[in-house]
């Protein structure tokens, strides 16, 4: 079953002079999903479309079908700005509570688990490391019981070790996962399918496998700006 269904968007800021996501079509179920291209691509404002922030927070106008069945978590590129407690504890004892639910000793153990920052729990959140930090955001957005996780840009801010215990700890969260990223070379065993936009339109959608085929000796991304695919 689709959680997201997306048919026909358009869609621009009001300060736009195009259309921003041009004539997108997109059918998204349980699964791992990465959408990739070059900057200005259109990459975060379809995560927007489908967090539903586009009209509602930016204005602009949308034509199309945008259907989302479930909850979504949406972790901006800026994730330094997510996590609004001290500490990894109190955020959660504040996404828990503002819930309605019980933030429980185990429940907030079970989120720590997942995310593998059960030690830092208690830790001034500035203090983490980049990849801790990351990883912080990721589990404040799924203490919000998600059925869609949506990541921008998770990698940007984080080395590769970081970018590693991500993925890992992703593993775990077994629900939908959308991830706007460029850097698809550490996605290769973690995702199956990459959406590729250009010019805000999806100029690929199939298995990164077939993706890479496309690839030679360079790093992905900078292939994509050789094969015409970026910007
Ligand atoms: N808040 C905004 N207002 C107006 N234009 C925007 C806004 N955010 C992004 N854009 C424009 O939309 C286009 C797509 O940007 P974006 O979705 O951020 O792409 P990407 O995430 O792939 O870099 C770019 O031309 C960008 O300048
Ligand atoms: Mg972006």
């Amino acid at each position: 079953m689709a959680l997201i269904d997306i048919r026909d968007l358009y869609y621009k800021y009001p300060t736009s002079d195009t259309w921003i996501l041009n004539n997108i079509n997109l059918k998204i179920g349980k699964e791992r999903v990465v959408v990739t291209g070059g900057t200005g691509s259109g990459k975060t404002t379809l995560l927007r479309v489908i967090a539903g922030l586009a009209t509602k927070v930016y204005g602009g106008e949308l034509i199309g079908d945008v259907k989302v069945v479930g909850k979504v978590a949406y972790v901006p590129q800026d994730f330094d700005l997510y996590v609004l407690m001290p500490t990894l504890r109190d955020e959660l004892t504040y996404v828990l509570t503002s819930q309605g639910l019980t933030p429980s000793e185990a429940e907030i153990r079970r989120l720590g688990e997942l995310l593998d920052v059960k030690d830092v729990l208690d830790c001034n959140v500035m203090k983490l490391s980049m990849g801790q930090r990351q990883r912080a955001a990721v589990v404040s957005a799924l203490a919000l019981r998600p059925d869609i996780l949506l990541l921008d840009e998770p990698f940007a801010h984080i080395d590769p070790k970081g970018v590693v215990e991500l993925l890992r700890a992703l593993s775990n969260v077994d629900i939908t996962i959308v991830l706007a990223e460029h850097k698809l070379r550490y996605l290769t065993n973690w995702v199956d399918r990459v959406v590729l936009m250009k010019d805000g339109s999806i100029g690929y959608d199939g298995p990164l496998t077939d993706l890479s085929k496309l690839d030679l000796d360079v790093e992905w991304p900078l292939k994509l700006v050789i094969e015409g695919w970026s910007s």
